[in-house]
């Protein structure tokens, strides 16, 4: 962690990150993370933002705690954009360690071309920005080794690999959360097919990372938010929406990468239907009496 955050020293933007959204915070909450750094277990090293990529492993922990509160014992999860894999490794160093926290088991998948970005289409592609050949695979077999057993890279273009992939997703092991990082509209619109399964096949809060809203030219018409819009307006039963209130719930509430996390309302659900047996009956209690 130490060696890792020293090197973010050397980059000009993630010291200004650093600067605007850590060290503005208060001094009390930094000093506490030294100790939590230090002694703290992996849920508290999360909660205090201290993990690297941050926002997976937030995501990573939700999910899993919405599995075992339905008592599910193991989730999909998925990268749709892997590159060089440095993303997908750290979904599976992070998901080994909540395992271990939680008991939640993992089945990881990462998507890609295997050749880089694509070529854009037209405007809501933002190709100001994104350009063909752009982060492609360097060494997929060195990667495909340094991946665990329960770790998949899907080689092809998403257009194709996802319309078989969510044929396979079992509700043993619901899709509870998906990093999104294909920085075009149409490949975004893409992925979101994955969303279009049955029911059972997500967690009926399903967690959803969007990478590339946070660039200047994003808006709710082009790139990932557009497709996110069409997604809302085609699909009755499922709706992505930020997740509420998320800031309000953090301990660090100056960081980005909490405007980045979205999830997926599965509303057809079988835990949202009223049919559902629920547990005991819950009273308030009532001071002034
Ligand atoms: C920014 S990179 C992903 C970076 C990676 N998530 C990380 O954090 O290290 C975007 C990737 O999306 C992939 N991609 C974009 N559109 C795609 C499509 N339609 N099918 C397959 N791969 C696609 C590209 O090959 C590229 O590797």
């Amino acid at each position: 962690m130490l060696k890792y955050f020293l090197s973010k020293l050397g980059d000009q933007r993630k010291r200004k990150r650093i600067f605007y959204e850590r060290l503005t915070e208060p001094l009390h909450l930094n000093l506490l993370s030294i100790f939590i750094a230090l002694f703290g277990s992996f849920e508290q090293k999360i909660e205090f933002d201290l993990v690297i990529r941050q926002q997976y492993a937030f995501c990573l922990l939700q999910a899993a705690k919405f599995a075992q509160s339905l008592q599910i014992p193991s989730i999909t999860v998925i990268e749709f954009g892997v590159a060089a894999g440095a993303g997908l490794l750290n979904i599976c160093e992070i998901s080994k360690k909540i395992t271990q926290a939680t008991g939640v088991q993992f089945q990881i998948f990462g998507f890609d071309s295997g050749q880089g970005l694509p070529a854009p289409r037209d405007y809501r592609d933002i190709p100001e920005t994104f350009k063909e050949g752009d982060y492609p695979i360097v060494d997929r077999e060195k990667l495909l080794q340094a991946l665990p057993d329960n770790a998949k890279l899907i080689i092809g273009n998403i257009a194709q690999t996802v319309p078989e992939f969510i044929k396979s997703v079992s509700q043993e092991s619901p899709i509870g959360f998906i990093a999104v990082d294909v920085d075009y509209y149409w490949s975004t619109k893409e992925c979101l097919k994955v969303l279009q399964g049955e029911a059972e096949k997500y967690l009926p809060i399903t967690l959803i990372h969007l990478d590339d809203i946070g660039i200047p030219s994003s808006n709710p018409w082009v790139g990932e938010l557009l497709a996110v819009n069409e997604f809302n307006a085609e699909n009755h039963y499922r709706k992505i929406h930020p997740y509420t209130f998320l800031r309000n719930k953090r301990i660090f509430q100056r960081t980005s990468w909490i405007d980045y996390v979205f999830v997926m309302h599965t509303l057809d659900h079988k835990s949202r239907s009223v049919d559902t047996e629920k547990t005991k009956v819950r009273v308030l209690s009532n001071p002034y009496l």
